[in-house]
């Protein structure tokens, strides 16, 4: 009998004190990848220790690279180069990640071995030609499932030619996997994107020592560089922030502050849209880390009215739009979101997953081609249902800080990994004083 666990959010009083929220997923990810890539030794301090970089970590250790974590929690990674890495005897998992599986696809085009990319039922039905069709394009030998749609990706690494590419999404994923394939190719690689989205890559390889040519919404590398080992901050990662913010803007009495949070301008859709919206957040001390702006927020319980969401603040706020509409809900007014149609290619379809979370627990909330329509009930939502993750790590966060919004708990059923992303989510929420339960039992 298979087991199904679910997550119980009841409802609470004030969410107040201060955490810190683990290490950026995408940066952790892009911090092991280049690290490997370097000649020298890399330390990474604060590396998010979720299982999708973990995953990350395991690919690169299978083709080896070693990689150490101290038992103060601080990463040694010895970099081989760009052309040390080994043929991996085996397949590499990826698990849940699309960051991943995407930006190995782009490494390993250009490798002199044979690999295999896999990942979890989530990841083998997500969109892969968008790294397929352009890699091809350079010379890379990639196959994949129902026409290199999907994963499994097998790939015989071969050697590739640069080229500009202008891409018809604005995603870093479909960025970086070019930029790492242009790293082993021959000439130059540029990708012109729709939107800016995430520059973590562009920043991090400034920081290895590459030269990254930027001008407006086009980005280029030379192939061949050398990249130097270096010693490196991971930021807080405000797309783990976004739960305690929005739990913290929605419980009355609340005040929580979230210390070095990562705060680069192609991340703080979320910000921009909660402020417009009257929320209470405060950004202090301000600082650098890792090549990348940090601050603290300081956020209040406050009354939000609805907004229309801007499409070009879509990007910047592409992860955060599951507890974005958690926000929403509980708005005066209406919110409509648009232009955001790579919701349904994410962890799972968000905008339905979303639509179908929320609704479940009194939120007036339809679902767009594109985004969702949201009718805001400034008095809470009702909670007292159970709602479906769908698999979705951030799915399942937002209906969990419902519960703790609502007038009656809110179960949350359906392979809820929050470990994906935010190791330790229901004990920080708890610790602020939220009231999270995990109860394990079989399903008949
Ligand atoms: C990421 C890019 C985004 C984002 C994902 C992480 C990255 O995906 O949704 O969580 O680290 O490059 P897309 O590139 O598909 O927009």
């Amino acid at each position: 009998m298979p087991v199904e666990s679910r997550l119980i959010a009841h409802p609470c009083g004030p969410l107040r004190g201060e955490i810190e929220l683990p290490g950026d997923k995408s940066i952790s990810h892009r911090a092991v990848i280049f690290g490997a890539l370097a000649d020298g030794m890399s330390v990474i301090h604060h590396l998010l220790e979720g299982e999708d970089v973990l995953r990350t970590v395991a690919a690169f250790r299978a083709m080896g690279v070693p990689i150490q974590r101290d038992e103060t929690g601080v990463w040694r990674i010895q970099g081989v180069g760009i052309d040390g890495l080994g043929e991996p005897m085996d397949i590499l998992d990826m698990g849940n990640s699309g960051t991943g599986i995407r930006l190995l696809a782009g490494l390993l085009a250009g490798q002199p071995f044979f690999s295999v990319l896999t990942g979890d039922e989530s990841l083998r039905s997500r969109p892969m030609r968008r790294v397929a069709v352009p890699l091809a394009r350079m010379g890379a030998r990639l196959l994949g499932r129902d026409n290199s749609r999907f994963a499994p990706l097998a790939i015989q690494g071969t050697e590739l030619i640069g080229i500009d590419y202008i891409s018809p999404v604005a995603s870093a994923q479909v960025k970086t996997a070019l930029l790492l394939a242009g790293l082993t190719a021959a000439g130059r690689t540029s990708v012109t994107e729709p939107a800016l989205s995430r520059d973590h890559t562009e920043r991090m390889l400034a920081a290895f020592g590459v030269e990254v040519e930027q001008n407006g919404l086009t980005v280029a590398v030379q192939g061949r560089p050398r990249l130097r080992g270096l010693e490196l901050t991971v930021p807080g990662d405000i797309s783990s922030a976004a739960f305690p913010m929005v739990a913290a803007l929605l419980v009355p009495g609340s005040e929580v502050t979230l210390t070095g949070v990562g705060i680069n301008p192609t991340r703080t859709g979320l910000l921009d849209l909660l402020l417009e919206m009257g929320a209470d957040i405060t950004l202090l001390n301000a600082r650098a880390a890792g090549g990348e702006p940090v601050a603290d927020l300081r956020v209040r319980h406050s009354r939000l009215t609805g907004i229309e969401v801007p499409p070009e603040v879509v990007p910047r706020a592409i992860d955060e739009f599951p507890v974005f509409a958690l926000a929403a809900a509980c708005a005066e007014g209406e919110t409509v979101v648009t232009g955001a149609e790579e919701l349904r290619v994410k962890e799972s379809d968000r905008i339905r997953a979303i639509a179908l979370g929320l609704g479940s627990q009194g939120a007036r909330i339809e679902e767009l081609p594109d985004g969702l329509r949201i009718q805001g009930r400034p008095e809470g939502l009702d909670g007292g249902g159970v709602a479906e993750a769908f698999g979705d790590h951030r799915v399942a966060m937002t209906l969990m800080v419902a519960g703790l919004a609502a007038r009656h708990p809110v179960t949350v059923i359906g392979r809820a990994n929050v470990e994906t992303s935010f190791p330790g989510f229901a004990a920080t929420m708890i610790g602020l004083g939220g009231r999270i339960e995990s109860l394990t039992g079989e399903r008949a």
